[in-house]
């Protein structure tokens, strides 16, 4: 965002360089200052960009304030290339809201993290269809099988592959090595349950107990204690995040 013309001519060569699209992604500006969105822009697109993403906040702000999607929808119409607008999409009916707000898309980040059936529960809305809380039973399914993924990552691959499966380190034995695997896995369930577990009774519990555990098998009984097993609040209240009156249709 300080270097617009920089930023061009990196465009510039990356167009000639590949045969796929050169998409950008951007701020609104450097600070409020300095606020040149529009004009880094119109250079990446003159530079050959086929598509542009804006997050609504200066890089000074980083997550504080709000992202001005209104300044979002501004620039889009003076582009020739779809823009997608990216900023506080929390809510499903915040992805319907703000495809209306002049962009061509949005993106959507900590939204997802928080609640991976965001982008289904919007297309339900955009049908016209009521969207309910999420069963307990498949947000437990959901964590258990991203575990299971996260342990068969890029295991067993063949010589010649440029990285390590995760966990792996050259020249160590296949126990120990094992254990690397568990402790990338676990770090991995400890990042996304920060978001996943946000907004509902027990969640800042869930999340101290996963933030303790220290082997895969400890943390999958914990999942499933929680929310498979306890008839207690944890369960009981996990629709609370998605209140029902702002979850009509439309
Ligand atoms: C885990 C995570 C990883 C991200 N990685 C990138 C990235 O690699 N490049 C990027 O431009 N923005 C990245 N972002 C920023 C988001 O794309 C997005 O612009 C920002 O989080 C605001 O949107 P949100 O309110 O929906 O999270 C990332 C955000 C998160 C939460």
């Amino acid at each position: 965002m300080r270097e617009p013309r920089h930023a061009a001519a990196i465009v510039t060569e990356m167009v000639k360089a590949v045969r796929i699209p050169v998409t950008v992604k951007m701020r609104k500006g450097w600070d409020e200052t300095d606020v040149n969105a529009p004009e880094v822009a119109r250079r990446v697109v003159d530079a050959g960009a086929a598509a542009i993403a804006i997050h609504g906040r200066t890089a000074k702000q980083s997550y504080s304030g709000e992202a001005d999607w209104p300044f979002v929808g501004d620039v889009a119409s003076g582009l020739p290339v779809p823009v997608f607008g990216s900023g506080d999409c929390m809510e499903p009916w915040h992805i319907v809201e703000r495809l209306h707000q002049g962009v061509s898309g949005v993106f959507v980040g900590r939204g997802v993290l928080r609640n991976p059936w965001i982008l289904s529960q919007a297309r339900e809305l955009m049908a016209g269809r009521a969207v309910g809380p999420v069963p307990a039973e498949e947000r437990a399914v959901f964590l258990l099988e991203y575990i299971d993924l996260l342990m068969s990552d890029r295991a067993g691959e063949g010589p010649g592959f440029r990285h390590l499966a995760p966990g792996e380190v050259p020249g160590v034995d296949g126990r120990q090595a094992g254990r690397g695997r568990e402790r990338w896995v676990i770090n991995k369930l400890r990042a996304l349950c920060a978001w996943y577990t946000k907004g509902f009774e027990g969640g800042a519990h869930l999340r101290t107990e996963i933030n303790r555990t220290e082997s895969v098998p400890a943390l999958r009984a914990l999942i499933e204690d929680f929310f498979l097993r306890e008839a207690g609040p944890g369960v009981s209240s996990i629709g609370a995040p998605f209140p029902s009156r702002e979850m009509r249709a439309g």
